[in-house]
């Protein structure tokens, strides 16, 4: 095996100047000792709120912790239903799971690797669930997100929107965000908007919600030492928060880097279909932020382009290499499922090449001619 050549993220590309002016607000906060709240995390919540045309945008610890509060604000907990995707990262499960309600986890739809609203349908009529969370992956989301938002709407189902990987999507011309119920983001490090640690935001347009959230993150609190009830310490601090705020001054030219390779990905296997590879690219009501490159690869030979990647030092991703339904620690959990057969298929398929801001030409083109 050669060294890396091109690594799958590199999380240390950032612009000049940056690193002087995150020691200039280190030495502010620490000579303030503003560790905790203040002007940076409202600074931050109000850019957040702005982007995402959301009345209300409250911070936390995580984009894990965000889906809990999400969950518990709208007053699901034990016994109750919440349906998800078989196909999500593990942090959609665990936080039904952390907040006392029951799994049922609903097959993806081959054609955008979203929840399939077909069976989400059928799930809803056997299950009668109180909540469910959707998930926007790989940097767009469903194509019948409107029917998901319509159907909830009529029925009184609580709707999640998981946006952890969506920040700076586009839907039908407006951020992702702006016609949810409620939903989270996660400010993880490989995230669009990255921390230098970790940190999340949940949005809503409903009031008593934000302020049950911010309760709820804050043990409870109604004021120092009267408490509504149990909540915990998923505060985001104040650290966290003042790194983001520099690194939203740079988001648009990160976004704007990032969709450029996905295009270019998507322009070479589409020149090169004779690969029988293809590169998923959203329903035409999305506008992506270039989260992630994904090839749908046939199963058989996945492991072939997995070794010649790996000679030429080129990083890869599995996004996701098993669906929530078979890993072994969701059975004790999982109240049902609906199909899972797609989201298993697409387990065995799924191939994404390095992308981040600031890849170069150079390196996109490296990675691609592994695919002669
Ligand atoms: C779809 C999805 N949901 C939730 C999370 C959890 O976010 P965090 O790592 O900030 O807790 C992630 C992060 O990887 C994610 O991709």
């Amino acid at each position: 095996m050669t060294a890396q050549k091109v690594p799958f993220i590199d999380l240390k590309r950032l612009e000049p100047g940056l690193w002087e002016q995150w020691q200039e607000k280190i030495k502010e906060l620490f000579h303030s000792a503003s560790f905790i709240g203040g002007k940076e995390v409202e600074k931050l919540e109000s850019s957040i709120a702005e982007d995402c045309n959301s009345p209300f945008a409250v911070s936390c610890a995580n984009g894990t912790d965000a889906i809990q509060l999400a969950l518990r604000a709208s007053g699901v907990g034990k016994g109750d239903t919440v349906i998800l995707p078989d196909y999500t990262f593990w942090a959609t499960f665990e936080a039904i799971v952390n907040v006392g309600a029951d799994p049922v986890t609903v097959d993806i739809n081959s054609s955008d690797l979203q929840m399939d609203f077909d069976l989400f349908c059928k799930a809803v009529e056997t299950y009668q669930p109180k909540a469910v969370i959707l998930v926007h992956l790989y940097g767009w989301g469903s194509s019948r997100l409107e029917e998901f938002r319509l159907f909830c709407e009529k029925r009184g189902i609580i709707l999640i929107e998981d946006g952890a990987q969506s920040y700076g999507v586009l839907y039908q011309n407006q951020s992702i965000y702006s016609s949810a119920q409620i939903s989270t983001i996660s400010f993880y490090p490989t995230k669009i908007l990255g921390a230098a640690g970790d940190g999340g935001a949940v949005l809503t347009s409903n009031q008593k919600i934000a302020t049950r959230i911010r309760c709820l993150a804050n043990h409870g609190r109604k004021d120092q030492y009267s408490h509504d009830g149990p909540g915990w310490n998923s505060r985001m601090d104040s650290i966290q928060a003042a790194y983001l705020n520099l690194a939203h001054e740079f988001l648009p030219t990160r976004i704007q880097q990032r969709k450029k390779a996905a295009s270019f990905y998507r322009n070479y296997f589409k020149k090169n279909a004779e690969l029988g590879i293809s590169c998923v690219t959203p329903s035409n009501h999305f506008e992506e932020n270039g989260y992630v490159n994904l090839l749908l690869v046939p199963s058989a030979s996945r492991p072939s382009w997995i070794h010649s990647l790996t000679q030429e030092g080129i990083g890869y991703g599995l996004i996701y290499p098993s669906t929530i339904s078979f890993q072994k620690g969701a059975t004790p959990y999982l109240r049902g499922k609906i199909g899972g057969e797609i989201a298993q298929e697409m387990s065995q398929r799924v191939l994404s090449l390095p992308l981040f801001p600031y890849i170069l030409q150079k390196e996109l083109e490296q990675c691609v001619s592994c695919f002669i």
